[in-house]
């Protein structure tokens, strides 16, 4: 018997813990913007792996990347050089801010590792003990202990104490509060440009060019999580560039190597001065297959501009959804920058709406019962876009469903 949606159901059912709330759908193949299910329906895909397809699915550049190098080598750890990562870390270094990077498998992982370094920084280069990570309240920054201790939603946390200690959290783009926040003992303040998981919340201007200025001031070091608003997603490389300052360290992951596992956290090189052999350390982090993805992948973004892509489509996309408020009434809010998007509705049915969506053939994603959330690759289409708005238009006039 084929494989099919029944029989991954009931092996989720029987074996799987019940971490996730799956919609009912089994994808089997994808195709730059498309993906398809087991009966050979076609989709588009507005949500690419949670941000982390941005190049597409299985772009032929990036599977021949991947094979050349499972073909030569797939894995030795951090005990030895490695070409793909040393090539990676110059590149990376080449496009921001950052002197040096430590590569890890995911933006949890980088999040803890820049949490790590800021303290051990602090203590050992600076000789300051002060250890405070304030970060804002709605944020979202992964779910281990550290960064589930950054993450500013209580209920996220709240079955999971006792919580490490020295984690404030402040009202999101308020320069007040966190002026109020950062003192002398402050070690970081951590802040994503553009709140993914918590709504798709875009930092105004003034907010991040004045929470740099205020770490300067006191001495602390920002970190800016860019593990979402990363890779292009926004129609800069980064989306601190949209803001004209630069971090002290940055946490990256998801489209990093295309849709392969990885995290990165990047640094200035005096801020890296903190780790030290034995710091940190994982057993994959960044081995030579996926280095090998990831820069397979930044070649595709830069040969086929897909962060242009992102600007242009981005705008177009976000114009298209004021344009669905104001018809059918139903949207009390459109936000984001570039293909980071998100459309509050007035409603409580994001997730019917997402699951009429799929059964239309389109990927979307929601973030609780009211927020429509729009993540697709960075090669979408602006033909694409229409197709979807015609089907959000027809579900959000017609009351669902
Ligand atoms: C801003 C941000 N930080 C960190 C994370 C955690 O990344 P991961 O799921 O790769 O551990 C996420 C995941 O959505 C995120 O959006």
């Amino acid at each position: 018997m084929d494989y099919d949606l029944e029989i991954a159901k009931s092996q989720d059912n029987d074996y799987l813990m019940a971490n996730y709330a799956r919609l009912p759908v089994l994808f089997v193949r994808g195709h730059g913007t498309r993906l398809w299910d087991d009966t050979g329906k076609e989709y588009v895909d507005f949500v690419s792996g949670l941000g982390a397809c941005v190049a597409g699915h299985c772009h032929p550049e990036i599977i021949a990347g991947i094979v050349r190098q499972a073909s030569q080598l797939i894995h030795v750890s951090n005990l030895y050089y490695n070409r793909p990562q040393g090539e990676l870390a110059e590149m990376l270094v080449r496009f921001t801010f950052a002197d040096k990077i430590f590569f890890c498998n995911s933006g949890t992982e980088a999040i803890e590792a820049g949490l790590k370094l800021a303290r051990k920084y602090m203590r050992t280069v600076r000789g300051e003990e002060r250890y405070i990570i304030v970060s804002a309240l709605r944020s979202f920054h992964g779910r281990g202990y550290g960064a589930m201790a950054a993450t500013g939603q209580p209920e996220k946390s709240k079955l999971f104490g006792p919580m490490p200690e020295g984690f404030i959290h402040v009202p999101f783009n308020d320069l007040s509060a966190l002026e109020e926040s950062v003192s002398d003992d402050t070690c970081a303040v951590l802040l994503e440009p553009i709140q993914g998981e918590g709504g798709v919340y875009v930092a105004d201007p003034g907010y991040l060019k004045g929470a740099r200025e205020l770490c300067r001031e006191k001495g602390a070091l920002l970190i800016l999580d860019e593990v979402q608003s990363g890779m292009g997603r926004t129609g800069a490389l980064f989306a601190h560039e949209h803001y004209g300052i630069s971090p002290d360290m940055m946490t990256i992951a998801k489209g990093l190597a295309g849709g392969v596992p990885i995290g990165a956290l990047l640094a200035t090189a005096e801020v890296a001065k903190g780790f030290i052999p034995g710091d940190y350390g994982t057993t994959f982090g960044g081995n030579p297959l996926v280095c090998s993805a990831a820069l397979a992948t930044m070649i595709v973004l830069r040969e086929e501009q897909l962060v242009e892509n992102a600007a242009r489509v981005g705008t177009y996309f976000k114009e298209k959804l004021e344009a669905l408020q104001q018809s059918t009434g139903a949207i009390a809010e459109v936000r984001g920058i570039g293909l980071m998007l998100a459309a509050e509705l007035k409603r409580d049915d994001a997730r019917e709406i997402v699951e009429r969506c799929l059964e239309r053939g389109y990927v979307v994603n929601n973030i609780g019962p009211t927020i429509l959330r729009f993540l697709p690759p960075l090669s979408i289409s602006t033909r694409e876009v229409d197709e979807l708005l015609a089907t959000l238009e027809e579900l959000l006039s017609g009351g669902i469903v």
